[in-house]
């Protein structure tokens, strides 16, 4: 075993919580080394929507003191990776046509005339729609500038560097790479995922598939994010608009099958009848980090200088910049903006 390299900090995982919390132990003095076992930003980051959906009914109601401060975080967050890495990261879309959980009466809800002027091609039929307040992000803008906001801070970010085994000492960490050994003050798990299983002290993470794709719309007839039950919808502002996503229990698999696009195409068509099917067609498919109960893992793990910060399923996108901010307030002893008690590791523990 080499064994040479000695940093403050380890995070396995180059996707957007591993490398906004990198950054952010950076701006704290720390020095980080992110170690990604494909491409950073090349899974779950790259593949979501990008919705910062702070009020989505779907979300757990636990979840809403991190949806806040994180929406209330995002401004700064991308600020500072635009100005660390000279890449633009725009808010895409700032306001969401969200279908209600339940039938309401028309009280809130929103008017066909609004509905005219800033979605002119939906066709809202057999829908009722509220507004929220929300903004998404193109994943793919954050794809080039966050990695580089990170190196440009100072981090390192290794790729092709999987994690074989974290072993903790009396005062920090060992980590085995596919070729290397690192030792460190501590190590985060921020593989997604990946970030079940034994290697990492047995967070019950599972891996849940969502479908997605593209469809070309006049960039004018939808300038919101619409969703429903069955689809989202996320213009990106260029004429794509991206729809997603199954909710799957599927493994591993991220192979894109034509059924379940199909079916999400058909729904689409059926709110944006004018958006037209791309050909080839532009399909993906990527693995959320989901929990047990539906909410992120952020704490201590049961090894010593050990952390986790994953199990965002829905939310990884939203909640980057509170992941990041509270996670590096709890490594370095002090209070995090927002209580981590719902989200301890430990609560999996019988
Ligand atoms: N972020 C939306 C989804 O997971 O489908």
């Amino acid at each position: 075993m080499k064994g040479t390299d000695v940093v403050d900090v380890v995070i396995a995982g180059g996707g957007i919580i591993g490398l906004s919390l990198a950054l952010e132990l950076r701006l704290r003095g720390l020095s980080v080394t992110v170690m990604e076992r494909g491409q950073a930003m090349s899974s779950a980051s790259w593949a979501a929507g990008g919705m910062l959906a702070v009020n989505d009914p779907q979300n757990p109601p636990a979840l809403m003191p991190l949806c806040v401060r994180s929406w209330d975080l995002y401004a700064s967050y991308l600020d500072r990776i635009e100005s660390l890495s000279g890449l633009r990261v725009p808010l895409r879309t700032r306001r969401t046509l969200q279908e209600p959980k339940s039938p309401r009466t028309s009280n809130g809800l929103a008017t066909t005339a609004e509905i005219a002027e800033l979605a002119p091609g939906l066709y809202p039929e057999g829908h009722s729609f509220e507004w929220l307040e929300e903004g998404s992000v193109d994943p793919n803008d954050l794809r080039e500038a966050l990695p580089a906001a990170v190196r440009a801070a100072g981090g390192k970010l290794l790729e092709t560097t999987e994690v074989l085994g974290v072993e903790s000492t009396v005062s920090g960490v060992h980590v085995q790479t596919v070729r290397d050994s690192i030792s460190a003050g501590m190590f985060v798990n921020c593989c997604g995922a990946w970030a079940g299983g034994q290697r990492w002290g047995g967070v019950p993470v599972e891996p849940v598939k969502g479908h997605m794709a593209n469809v070309r719309c006049d960039p004018n007839r939808l300038r919101c994010v619409v969703r429903t039950p069955k689809v989202y919808l996320v213009p990106r502002g260029d004429g794509r608009v991206t729809i997603g996503a199954t909710i799957e229990q599927a493994g591993f698999d991220e192979v894109v099958y034509e059924a379940q696009i199909k079916e999400l195409m058909d729904s689409a068509l059926l709110l944006l009848p004018e958006a037209t099917i791309p050909s080839p067609i532009d399909a993906w498919a990527g693995l959320r980090p989901g929990t047990p109960d539906g909410l992120p893992i952020l704490g201590a793990a049961k090894f010593e200088h050990c952390w986790h910060a994953t199990g965002h399923y829905r939310d990884g996108i939203l909640l980057a910049p509170v992941t990041a901010r509270v996670m590096t307030q709890a490594m370095l002893g002090e209070t995090p903006d927002v209580s981590l008690e719902a989200f301890a590791p430990t609560r999996f523990e019988s």
